[in-house]
């Protein structure tokens, strides 16, 4: 695989989920990292490990702030921006402030790059971006209208990206990131994702909720997958590898009921008692798309793209740490 090596890279969102995994991994690889996250979603326990390493920066500040973004960015060779606020139900509830963080940050974050002059940015797209499209596997180029004010955002970020790439030549990819799953992703709070939110009720011995039936399906996609796109995005040299967007999946698909299943399982050892917590169903979410399966084929061809985890096996590799942490986190930092 082609790995970004001897490079700065700044990584915006890196104090949250996929931005503190990409940090770690971009350190690992010999980079220098700077981090710019104003810490709305993020945890500081997320990049504190990284803190002490020469290589290291935390830029504390907003997206949304054009100074603070052109002095993240100086002396960065490329930008793997991730800072946005995520959610559904979070957008529904407060569409102002997902569509301030999420357009007016992510044009503030291109509009910066061209300014400062870097050229290669890659970005946090989503699936959401699908909206009601009912095709199965999605193809990239295959969307419907969208579901949600977080997939408009979505959307609206595809929309420059591609006209940055054509006005002004900057090397830009979208990764259109399908349910990731991994270490370090919060399972606190209204908006907290599914995998998260199943393990920490199974821990607590609490019945996990599944919104709708149970049989709407998602391509759980493990962190490790996501972390190898951003660096064959960052290291691509083809030409017409560039300006696109791309399917960041594993390209399988899981109702929720398996889900919670292989989580169960995945739990037994460490606690045979799980075994008897009932799961209970509530109302469907509005927004939701119902079903999701990434056809990945434009990644492997153009990217070469290798998923490396399917979902049982992201779940084996990640299981002890959600254990270890998810079960000492009483009262842990927001
Ligand atoms: N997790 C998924 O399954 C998934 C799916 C599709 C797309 N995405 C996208 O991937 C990216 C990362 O998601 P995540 O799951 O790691 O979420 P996260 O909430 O853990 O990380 C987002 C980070 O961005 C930071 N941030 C938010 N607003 C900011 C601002 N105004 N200025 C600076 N920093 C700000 C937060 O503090 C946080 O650290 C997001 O763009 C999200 O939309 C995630």
């Amino acid at each position: 695989m082609n790995t970004l090596r001897n490079k700065r890279v700044l990584i915006t969102g890196g104090a949250g989920f996929i931005g503190s995994n990409l940090c770690e991994s971009m350190l690992l690889a010999g980079n220098e990292v700077v981090c710019l996250d104003n810490f709305a979603t993020g945890k500081r326990s997320n990049v504190a490990e990284f803190e002490g390493n020469p290589r290291f920066e935390l830029v504390e500040g907003d997206i949304r702030d054009p100074g603070i973004c052109r002095k993240a960015m100086e002396g960065c060779d490329l930008i793997l921006h991730q800072a946005a606020l995520g959610s559904v139900p979070r957008s529904i509830n407060d569409p102002l402030t997902s569509n301030d963080v999420n357009i007016t940050g992510f044009l503030t974050m291109l509009h910066s790059a061209r300014e400062v002059g870097i050229k290669r940015f890659v970005y946090a797209a989503s699936s959401s971006t699908y909206g009601d499209s009912k095709a199965l596997p999605k193809v990239e180029d295959v969307i419907g209208l969208p579901l949600s004010p977080y997939a408009v955002t979505k959307y609206v970020n595809e929309l420059y990206a591609h006209v940055y790439h054509q006005l002004f030549g900057m090397d830009i990819i979208g990764l259109r990131y399908f349910n990731v799953f991994g270490k370090r992703q919060t399972p606190d709070g209204a908006y907290a994702a599914a995998i998260p939110k199943f393990i920490k009720a199974f821990i607590e011995h609490r019945s996990p909720v599944l919104h709708g039936d149970g049989t709407q399906t998602r391509d759980f996609t493990y962190i490790a997958n996501v972390v190898q796109m951003n660096h064959l995005a960052a290291t691509t040299t083809r030409p017409e590898a560039l300006g696109k967007v791309y399917n960041a999946a594993c390209g399988d698909r899981t109702n929720l009921l398996d889900l919670v299943q292989i989580i169960r399982e995945a739990l037994l050892p460490f606690d045979p008692a799980i075994a008897d917590v009932p799961i209970a169903f509530g109302p469907p979410r509005q927004g939701d798309v119902r079903d999701s399966l990434a056809d990945v084929s434009r990644a492997k061809r153009l990217l070469g793209y290798k998923p490396t985890h399917r979902l049982k096996e992201g779940i084996q590799e990640a299981i002890g740490w959600y254990w270890h942490n998810l079960s000492e986190q009483e009262g842990g930092d927001a």
